[in-house]
């Protein structure tokens, strides 16, 4: 028959020995919780040293509860010691995993930027608005009277052929991509009327190769102004007062006589300037004149009253000769590192 277990002081203090040894190995909250069912739970070695005490001599009883009560408290503080080094230690695991750097730099996201072209192009309206002259847009899909015949070319006019258009199909709807923005003039005359100080950024089209200093796709600025007792002194200095705010205070202007169908006179525009990449000389920038007589009456005002300038330049051109950029395909490719050598955050 076996010898029926019996409460030793050795018993206790192998049970209280494997407990705190298991407590000390859990490693984590739940091996605890695991340690703490095996030794302080009901099928524990100590819970059943204390189920003997129920069958222990009366005269040991109060002695061996004690030592038996005294085992399984040192096991439950040692748990509760444990638990509260654990879940500590958890807590401080879970905020470095969860810890944000608020000094870490942000990765880089390109956001995009605004062209230079586009730019440019507000720039030139803007010191046009300070003046007191509105912006006008006009459709680029236009039609053949606006961009040709109201500007004093008719359908037998040299002028025509030169201007390599894009006509638009089926040809007897006479739309075509507009050459130029000039027919903006003669759209502002009819919309707002007399006296008109309107300029007309925006995109023109032309049948050209894509090279170094052509694109088939290109911007201009419009300019037309019509009042009363305008002469060319307004055109010269209006042009002058454009270059300098455009290409800086040292710019200088020259008109050289030209052809125009829808000025009379008209002029070349040249600009010079000290700065310029390949050294101070003058640079073709533009076509202007005095708005031919024809293109206010086919607008239907009277030319003995009225009179005015009209000016017409390519932004391409400008932004070429005033930063020093040599390839006109670097503006046209969308390679943002174009947009970023003028100062644009992308
Ligand atoms: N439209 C002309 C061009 O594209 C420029 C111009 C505009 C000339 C206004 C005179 C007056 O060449």
């Amino acid at each position: 028959m076996p010898a029926s277990p019996e409460i030793t002081e050795a018993a206790v203090e192998s049970a209280v020995d494997a407990a705190l040894t298991a407590l000390a190995a859990a490693s984590d909250t739940a091996a605890l919780k695991a340690a703490k069912s095996a030794h302080a739970g009901e099928a524990s070695p100590l819970a059943a040293l204390n189920a003997l005490l129920r069958d222990v001599p009366a005269d040991q009883k109060a002695a061996l509860g004690k030592l038996v009560g005294q085992a399984r408290a040192r096991v439950g503080q040692a748990v509760a010691a444990r638990e509260a080094e654990l879940v500590a230690a958890e807590e401080a695991q879970a905020l470095a995993a969860e810890a944000i750097d608020v000094t870490a730099i942000a990765p880089l996201r390109l956001a995009g930027a605004r062209h230079p072209l586009t730019t440019l192009m507000e720039q030139m309206s803007d010191i046009f608005i300070a003046m007191g002259w509105e912006v006008a847009e006009g459709p680029e899909l236009e039609n053949e009277w606006f961009n040709f015949d109201a500007l004093n070319m008719d359908a037998d006019h040299p002028a025509r052929g030169t201007q390599d258009t894009f006509f638009v199909e089926p040809e007897d709807r006479h739309l075509l991509l507009r050459t130029q923005t000039s027919p903006v003039q003669v759209r502002s005359l009819l919309d707002r009327g007399v006296p008109l100080y309107v300029v007309s950024p925006g995109r023109v089209f032309r049948k050209d190769e894509l090279d170094a200093t052509h694109t088939p796709v290109f911007h201009q600025l419009e300019g037309i102004a019509i009042d009363k007792g305008l002469t060319m002194a307004h055109l010269r200095g209006t042009l002058e007062h454009l270059a300098r705010a455009v290409i800086g205070e040292g710019a200088r202007i020259r008109l050289r006589p030209n052809y125009f169908p829808f000025t009379e006179p008209s002029a070349e525009l040249d600009v010079w300037h000290p700065t310029f990449k390949d050294g101070p000389r003058w640079i073709e920038w533009g076509g202007c004149g005095m708005v031919n007589p024809n293109v206010l009456r086919a607008a239907g005002i009277d030319p003995e009253v009225y009179q005015g300038f009209a000016f017409g330049m390519g932004i391409e051109r400008t932004l070429m000769f005033r930063n020093g950029v040599s390839d006109m395909r670097d503006m046209v490719e969308g390679d943002v590192r174009f947009s970023q050598q003028f100062g644009m955050v992308v």
